[in-house]
C-alpha cells in the first residue's frame, strides 16, 4: 500500500485476514456492501502499475519435509519502508537479519551478515501471501502468523564451569579431507558417501593426504526413547559405513551442533553432549564438525567457549581419537581459547561461496588471527570450492595456493568421482599440498601493494613459501624482492609450485607476469 499515500502498517498479513474475516461474518447489508466497495477498491489499486501492498508483518512458512520425517518451519518478521525491507528470518536452525527491496509485489531479500551476492529469498505477495524460492530452490510459502506461531523454545541449560581440555595430540599439520556440504548439502546419503570413499582412493587424493571424509549436515535421524541419536534413512547403518571407509584407509568425520538444531533444522547434540559422543566413538567417527547455529537463540556470544568446551570434554570422555572441528563463524576471538575446549581447528568466517569474492573475502578476514594458527589447531576459512565450476582454473589455482599459504585446513568440497584433469592438477599439486601441510605451521599474512598482494609464509626448513595474487582485472608483472623474505643469506634455490620448474633470481629479485586472480607461488630456500 505504500504507492497509496495511505498506512502501510495496516495492510499487514494480519490485518488482510481480519479484513477477509469480517466478511464472512454477514452482519448489516451496509457493512457488507462497505466490505465489497473495499474489496473492489483493492482489486483496482492490485491492477494498477507498480501497486504494492505492504510486506510488512509476521509471516510462517511450514517449510519442507526434512529427511528425518520432521517438518520445517520458518518465520519471517519484515518491515517494508518504501521498497526498502528489513527484519528477520528465523528457521528450526538459525536466526539471521534480513533485508532487501520490495518492487511491485516481487520482493528480493539478502541475509545481512552474509555479505552476499545473490538474495537468498526471492518471491511475490501473491493473495495475501507470500510464494517463494528460497536458497535457489526450497518453495516457500508464507502466510501470515499467527501469534502463538514460533520456533519451539527449549529450557535453559547452564554451561559448565570453565577448564582446561587437554590436546588430543591431533591435527598436527591442518586436516585434510573431504566433506559433502558445499555441493551436495541435502543430497548427500550412505551410497554417495561410499562412492567418495572409492574416488578418494582411485584419484590418488588419499595418499596425497586427504584422509577425512566428512559427512556434514543432514544426516540425523530423531532420538529413541532412550535419547540416543540415530541417523536418518539416508545413512541407514552408521557403523557399517564407517567401517566401510575404515577400510579404505580413509578416516569419517560427521557434524552437530551445541543447540537443539543444526543450521538445517535436524537434532542437535544440546543437553545430549555426553550421549552423542559416546555414539559417535561407538560408531567409528574420527572427526566432528561442531556448528553453532541454534545455539544463538539460547546462548550469547560470552558463553561460547564453555558451550564449546562442553563436547570437547565429552569428546576427550569417550577415549576416541576425534578430531574436533568449531564452527562458529569465528565468534567471540575463538582463537584465543579454541585450544582451550580441545578445539583442532575453527571457522574465522561465514559460509564460502563459490565465487572469487567469497574466497578471498573469507582469506582475507582471517588475516588478524594468523598468530592463533600453529600444530594441533588452526584457523579454518572454510572448505575448497576448486572444481565446483564458478571460479577459472587460475582463480581455484590462487584458492589452492591461499589455502596452503595460510595453513588452511583442505577439505575438497567438489564431485571428486568426476574431476577434471586441470581440478586433479590443483587438488593433486603434492608442492602446493607440502607448504600446507609445512610442520612449523605458520599461517602466512599478506602485504598489498595496488593490486598486488603478497603473502610469506616461514617453512620448518629455514626457507619460505611466496605467494603473490593479482587481485586486479588485468594481468601484470609481479616482482618477488629476496630481501623482503627474510631467510638466511641470498637465494640459493627457488621453484615456481604451479609451473613445476626451478626458477632463477637475478640481482636479487624475481619476475614473472601474473593474469587477473592468477598467483605466482614459489618456495624458495637458502640452502
Ligand atoms: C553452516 C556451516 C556450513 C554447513 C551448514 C550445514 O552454514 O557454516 O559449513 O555446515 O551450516 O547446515
Amino acid at each position: 500500500m505504500n504507492d497509496t499515500g495511505g498506512s502501510t502498517d495496516d495492510y499487514n498479513g494480519e490485518k488482510i485476514l481480519g479484513r477477509f474475516q469480517t466478511l464472512g461474518g454477514g452482519r448489516n447489508l451496509a457493512t457488507i456492501a462497505n466490505s465489497i466497495a473495499w474489496l473492489l477498491f483493492c482489486l483496482l489499486l492490485s491492477a494498477a502499475p507498480g501497486y504494492s501492498q505492504s510486506l510488512t508483518g509476521r509471516w510462517a512458512a511450514a517449510g519442507g519435509m526434512l529427511d528425518n520425517g520432521e517438518q520445517q518451519k520458518s518465520i519471517l518478521e519484515l518491515k517494508q519502508t518504501g521498497s526498502e525491507l528489513t527484519g528477520t528470518l528465523k528457521t528450526l536452525g538459525y536466526s539471521v537479519s534480513v533485508k532487501g527491496t520490495a518492487t511491485g509485489n516481487h520482493f528480493e531479500l539478502f541475509v545481512a551478515e552474509w555479505n552476499q551476492e545473490k538474495p537468498t529469498i526471492v518471491g511475490d505477495l501473491v493473495d495475501g501471501e507470500l510464494h517463494a524460492v528460497e536458497g535457489g530452490r526450497r518453495n516457500l510459502v508464507a502466510k501470515p502468523a499467527a501469534t502463538t506461531d514460533d520456533i519451539p523454545a527449549v529450557p535453559y541449560i547452564e554451561p559448565p564451569p570453565l577448564h582446561i581440555v587437554p590436546y588430543n595430540v591431533l591435527a598436527k599439520t591442518p586436516p585434510m579431507g573431504w566433506n559433502s556440504w558445499n555441493l551436495f548439502a541435502d543430497r548427500i546419503d550412505d551410497q554417495t558417501v561410499r562412492t567418495m570413499a572409492d574416488a578418494l582412493v582411485s584419484s590418488g587424493m588419499r595418499d596425497a593426504g586427504y584422509s577425512y571424509l566428512n559427512i556434514d549436515d543432514t544426516w540425523e535421524g530423531v532420538r529413541d526413547a532412550q535419547g540416543n541419536l540415530q541417523s536418518n534413512h539416508k545413512f541407514p547403518d552408521m557403523k557399517t559405513l564407517a567401517d566401510y571407509v575404515h577400510s579404505k584407509g580413509l578416516k569419517l568425520g560427521i557434524y552437530s551442533g551445541p543447540g537443539p538444531r543444526t543450521c538445517a533444522g535436524y537434532p542437535a547434540s544440546y543437553g545430549h553432549e555426553e550421549q552423542d559422543a559416546r555414539t559417535f566413538a561407538a560408531w567409528g567417527i574420527d572427526y566432528l564438525k561442531y556448528d553453532w547455529c541454534s545455539a544463538e537463540r539460547i546462548y550469547s556470544n560470552d558463553q561460547l567457549q564453555p558451550v564449546y568446551q562442553k563436547m570437547g570434554a565429552a569428546l576427550e570422555a569417550t577415549g576416541r581419537p576425534i578430531v574436533y572441528s568449531l564452527c562458529e563463524y569465528g565468534l567471540g576471538s575463538v582463537e584465543r581459547w579454541g585450544p582451550a575446549v580441545g578445539g583442532n581447528l575453527w571457522r574465522t568466517t561465514g559460509d564460502i561461496s563459490d565465487e572469487w569474492s567469497s574466497m578471498i573475502g573469507n582469506v582475507e578476514k582471517q588475516v588478524p588471527t594468523a598468530p592463533y594458527a600453529g600444530p594441533g589447531h588452526w584457523n579454518d576459512p572454510d572448505m575448497l570450492e576448486i572444481g565446483n565450476g564458478h571460479m577459472t582454473d587460475s582463480e581455484y589455482r590462487t584458492h589452492m595456493s591461499l589455502w596452503a599459504l595460510v595453513a588452511a585446513p583442505l577439505l575438497a568440497g567438489n564431485d571428486i568421482r568426476i574431476m577434471s584433469v586441470m581440478t586433479q592438477s590443483i587438488l593433486l599439486n603434492k608442492e602446493v599440498i607440502a607448504i600446507d601441510q609445512d610442520p612449523l605451521g605458520k599461517q602466512a599474512s599478506p602485504v598489498k601493494s595496488g593490486d598486488l598482494e603478497t603473502w610469506i609464509k616461514p617453512l620448518a626448513d629455514g626457507g619460505v613459501a611466496v605467494g603473490v595474487v593479482n587481485l586486479g582485472p588485468a594481468g601484470t608483472k609481479a616482482t618477488v624482492d629476496s630481501s623482503d623474505l627474510q631467510i638466511a643469506g641470498p637465494v640459493k634455490k627457488a621453484r615456481d609450485l604451479w609451473a613445476h620448474k626451478n626458477v632463477k633470481f637475478t640481482n636479487g629479485a624475481y619476475s614473472a607476469n601474473v593474469p587477473s586472480h592468477g598467483v605466482l607461488l614459489l618456495r624458495v630456500s637458502a640452502k
